[in-house]
């Protein structure tokens, strides 16, 4: 153990980690020249397409200083809030961290944020400035502000180029230095915390582990403490980040054991595995889970495939623990799934992966926080989705959850962070200058305001110099009758009627202030992104039955006489005619077909 050290990285969205990560892999020889490619670890297609680390990824690299030989297990994390499940999860597996500030934004929201967890955990710290090369760096400033925040000597901030490598080498030699080797004992009963996992139809649910005590080698007879389940280690190793077969694992090491179990339930996040040998050991604390934000159902678009999207749901929670799901039933959209997310990027991820990885097609509801209705009989209702929204006149009261919300911005920004704040009937709680331009506002706003579009607002007002962080001032579950951070609302149901029908993937709760104005913004969103039919289609905003705004789609019109020529005008007749009865039957029959992509552009508000 004294030649191993374990460490993340971890920084705001952007700020380099993965191609840091990049320049560690090849400096260490993990990953040939030949094959590098940029951000190696964010492997997922759908990371390389959006150009954002959504998983943690743990590989092991081995390096020489000064003719000694190290292990060095990496773990990179994501950036962005809706992940910072992954993060921390990835710190209980370590000793210490890099904290990354890019020197052209310098300190941000989740710099702080992920900061806090990084030192929750007593993690040692090394800090480094990174993309020094770039013109626009402010390398003096920004090493300035976190030699501050970190009440440490600006001669101990690093400075490096993640992109060029400059430094890098002197970094990595920090990390030996100064991160502690793992403790824990290899002769003790097995103890393995899961920080992670991931399903394979062979080897069933492998489990990604930190070993905190003892060891294992393959073909040892496992037990999981929490679910009370027997599996074995069927295959065992570590990251390379792709899986390396070895014959053993022990104290102190991350690595993977392939548990033979296929009921991906059975294995969570934040489990401790041990042997069947020692059942009386003592579980690891583990994680909390986390509570979600924000609710959406999602339905197969081909309602036989309900059992397809209950199973892929239940394999995708495996590596992303952070998903919550129930089946639920409505009248127009039939057999689905009631999810909860961290945020709205996690349910668009989310949907998109279930897309991509198994192939479905889905309809994505609007998302929606947890609101509270209390009816006339005084009963206090969750309501998770708009379709559970009671008829209005049977609402006494209404109750809403609210965030606490930290925006970090340039202070030449402030006026215009402030305008977009003023829209959210927000309230300032502090404003607080650091560093040498930087202003901290920490406000109170309902959930609703900043779930959806909110984020990309702030990053268009402020040429993405603003970054924000939030977290539910609610500490009960939302089941829980009281809560803190509910406050009193008052609200509608907005729903959309499409050519007559209800569409109730579009309803939303807004509040009734906003509701004119938002019923107006989703048609005509609608009427730009829906496909034309061909028949004309009325799409309306309605609250409590009352249309409050409307817009058309035009019909499509093939041209149906075209093929004639000459002046046969009995023909061409006949042809229109024969025309206008099929759009009738068309119309007729209502609904047309909203292709799953709509679905998903409205979601993005
Ligand atoms: P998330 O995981 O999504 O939070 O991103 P990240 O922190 O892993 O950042 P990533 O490595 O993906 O880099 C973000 C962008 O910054 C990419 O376009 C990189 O090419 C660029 N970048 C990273 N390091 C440097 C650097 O040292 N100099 C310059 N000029 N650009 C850099």
């Amino acid at each position: 153990m004294e030649n191993t050290h374990n460490l993340v990285i971890i920084s705001h969205i952007d700020h380099g980690k993965s191609t840091l990560a990049d320049r560690l892999l090849e400096l260490t020889g993990t990953i040939p020249k030949e094959k590098m490619r940029e951000q190696f670890l964010d492997s997922m297609d759908l990371e390389r397409g959006r150009g954002i680390t959504i998983k943690m990824h743990p590989v092991r690299m081995t390096y020489i200083l000064n003719s000694k030989f190290y292990i060095l297990n990496l773990i990179d994390t994501p950036g962005h809030v809706d992940f910072s499940y992954e993060v921390s999860r990835s710190l209980v597996a370590v000793e210490g961290a890099i904290l990354l500030v890019d020197a052209t934004k310098g300190i941000q929201a989740q710099t702080l944020a992920n900061l806090e967890l990084a030192k929750k955990q007593n993690l040692v710290i090394i800090p480094a400035v990174n993309k020094i090369d770039s013109p626009q760096a402010k390398i003096g400033e920004t090493k300035t502000d976190l030699a501050k925040l970190l009440n440490i000597l600006e001669k101990e901030v690093f400075e490096i180029s993640a992109k060029y490598g400059t430094n890098v080498e002197k970094l990595l030699q920090a990390v030996i230095e100064k991160i502690p080797c793992p403790k824990g004992n290899p002769e003790k009963p097995l103890r393995a915390l899961i920080f992670d996992s991931k399903y394979d139809p062979f080897k069933g649910v492998i489990a990604f582990v930190r070993v905190i005590d003892g060891k294992i080698s393959s073909g040892e007879k496992i037990y999981l403490i929490q679910t009370k389940t027997e599996g074995e280690a069927k295959e065992i190793g570590y990251f390379r980040p792709e899986l390396v077969e070895t014959y053993e694992l022990k104290a102190g090491e991350i690595g993977y054991i392939a548990t033979g179990i296929k009921t991906p339930a059975k294995v969570r996040v934040g489990e401790t595995i041990t042997k069947i040998s020692n059942l009386n050991v003592e579980p690891l604390p583990g994680y909390q889970t986390p509570k979600p934000m924000v609710f959406a159902s999602i339905y197969p678009e081909n309602p036989d495939d309900f059992d397809l999207l209950k199973t892929a749901l239940a394999k995708l929670k495996l590596n992303d623990a952070s998903l919550s799901f129930e089946p639920e039933m409505r009248e127009f959209l039939g057999r689905g799934f009631r999810c909860g997310f961290l945020g709205t990027l996690h349910a668009e991820i989310t949907s998109e992966r279930l897309s991509r990885e198994f192939s479905l097609s889905l309809i994505i509801s609007t998302p929606s926080v947890v609101y509270r209705v209390i009816n006339q009989k005084n009963q206090e209702i969750s309501i998770y989705s708009p379709s559970d929204w009671p008829p209005q006149d049977e609402i006494k009261k209404i109750k809403e959850p609210w965030a606490r919300l930290e925006i970090i911005t340039p202070q030449n920004f402030l006026g215009r962070v402030l305008e977009i704040l003023k829209g959210t009937e927000g309230k300032s709680i502090e404003t607080r200058y650091f560093g040498l331009n930087k202003v901290l506002l920490i406000y109170e706003v309902p959930l609703r305001e900043i779930i959806v579009g909110f984020y990309d607002n702030l990053k268009g007002q402020t040429q993405g110099f603003a970054s924000m962080n939030y977290e539910f001032l609610d500490s009960n579950p939302p089941t829980t009758q009281q809560g803190l951070g509910y406050r009193p609302a008052d609200l509608v149901k907005l729903e959309i009627l499409i050519a007559g029908g209800r569409e109730e993937a579009f309803s939303k709760i807004a509040p009734r202030t906003k509701a004119y104005q938002e019923g107006k913004r989703m048609v005509e969103k609608l009427k730009k992104i829906l496909p034309s039919q061909l028949f004309s289609v009325p799409l309306q905003a309605v609250v409590s039955g009352k249309i409050i705004a409307r817009e058309t789609i035009k019909a499509k019109r093939r041209d149906v006489i075209a093929p004639l020529y000459g002046g046969d005008y009995t023909r061409k007749r006949k042809l229109l005619e024969k025309q206008k009865r099929g759009k009738k039957e068309l119309k007729e029959k209502g609904r047309i077909r909203i292709p799953p992509k709509v679905f998903l552009e409205m979601f993005q508000g």
